[in-house]
């Protein structure tokens, strides 16, 4: 059997670690042919290939990023809704004339629903879930996450000794596109005082307020960590805007951090690598028994596999009732909303 491996979407750790793990696994224990699809979907259509052989994908697990490159796919996913048939040829044909019996698409929940269009023109496709944000629904975590809330957390804790020498209000905004995953995790592990999440929304009254109750009783310093979703009135970035308004509104000295692609960059964590390795031999395993049409998936314990039609394209968020949400709110961390 030849199977082709493609990244889409934003980068995140683990990538490679599930490259390997579903080319490792296809070719030693399966006997399979593996070729690397590059820079996304665009490179199936322009059959931008690689071999991948053990070789090759020796001493990638600990690298960031994606050997194959990746690119975002709204183009491709244009095609495939297209009223012109043709174009839905077009990628068949390409899937054929490379010669292959499964293409397994790395990516977050935009390429799973591309992932599921494919299979729906009856290609054999498999999906591996993959963000930092945590967002993809179907699974209870993505790799890239653990990696993401590592490097927010660290960020959080260097904050807290510039923050009480210069007694300061330090605002941080981390990634997570519409979900507040990461800033909830790398918040609550980093002892931020107020955390803003765009599932919940806030009201600046409430975080106002908890700045203001904080220094009266003689804490000197306050941290907020903000998800980069959460909507605010002007055009500026969240942590922006909550820095000149706790500033204007206070009186205390406030700073910003906007940690961005940091939070993507590096070598993925231990727990990516090795969840990333479990999910990309499973996708091997799925592919050896014939079954196709289905995203890989860590549903409790387990490493699982869900059908894509279910899951594709849809949003796992944070919720009110979230045990760190829980937990943060019975500790007396605000989250902005009464
Ligand atoms: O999906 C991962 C992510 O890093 C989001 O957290 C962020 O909003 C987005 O990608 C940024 O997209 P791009 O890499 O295209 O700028």
């Amino acid at each position: 059997m030849k199977v082709g491996i493609l990244t889409s979407g934003g980068d995140a750790p683990g990538i490679n670690a599930t490259i390997r793990g579903v080319g490792k696994t296809a070719i030693n224990n399966y006997g399979m042919q593996v070729i690397g699809i590059q820079n996304g979907f665009s490179g199936l259509l322009y059959k931008d290939v690689v071999e991948l052989t053990d070789k090759s994908l020796s001493g990638i697990l600990n690298l960031g990023g994606t050997i194959l490159g990746t690119a975002r796919e709204k183009v491709f996913r244009k095609m495939i809704n297209s009223p012109d048939e043709k174009d839905r040829e077009q990628i068949k044909n390409a899937y054929h004339e490379l010669g292959l019996d499964c293409l397994v698409c790395i990516g977050g929940n935009g390429t799973q629903r591309t992932t599921s269009m494919l299979s729906d023109i009856h290609l054999h496709v498999i999906g591996i879930p993959k963000t930092i944000d945590n967002d993809v629904y179907g699974t209870d975590i993505t790799f890239g996450f653990d990696t993401a809330v590592n490097i927010a957390t660290d960020a959080i804790d260097r904050l807290h000794s510039t923050a009480s020498s210069h007694r300061r209000v330090m605002v941080i905004e981390l990634m997570g596109h519409h979900a507040g995953w990461i800033t909830l995790y790398a918040g609550m592990a980093g002892g931020a005082d107020i955390i803003l999440l765009p599932e919940l929304g806030y009201n600046m009254k409430v975080v106002i307020e908890k700045i203001r109750k904080r220094m009266e009783l003689g804490k000197a310093y306050s941290i907020v960590a903000v998800a980069e979703g959460v909507e605010v009135p002007t055009k500026e970035k969240p942590a922006i805007y909550f820095a000149r308004e706790i500033q204007e509104q206070t009186g205390f000295e406030t700073r910003e951090t906007v940690l961005g692609y940091i939070q993507r960059g590096g070598s993925p964590s231990p727990y990516d690598r090795n969840l990333g390795t479990l999910l990309g031999g499973h996708a091997a395993e799925l592919i050896h028994q014939g079954i196709f049409g289905r995203m890989v998936a860590k549903l409790g314990s387990e490493i699982s596999d869900v059908a894509l039609s279910d899951v594709a394209g849809k949003l796992r968020l944070v919720t009110p009732d979230t045990d760190l949400v829980l937990q943060g709110k019975r500790m007396g961390i605000s989250f902005g909303v009464l």
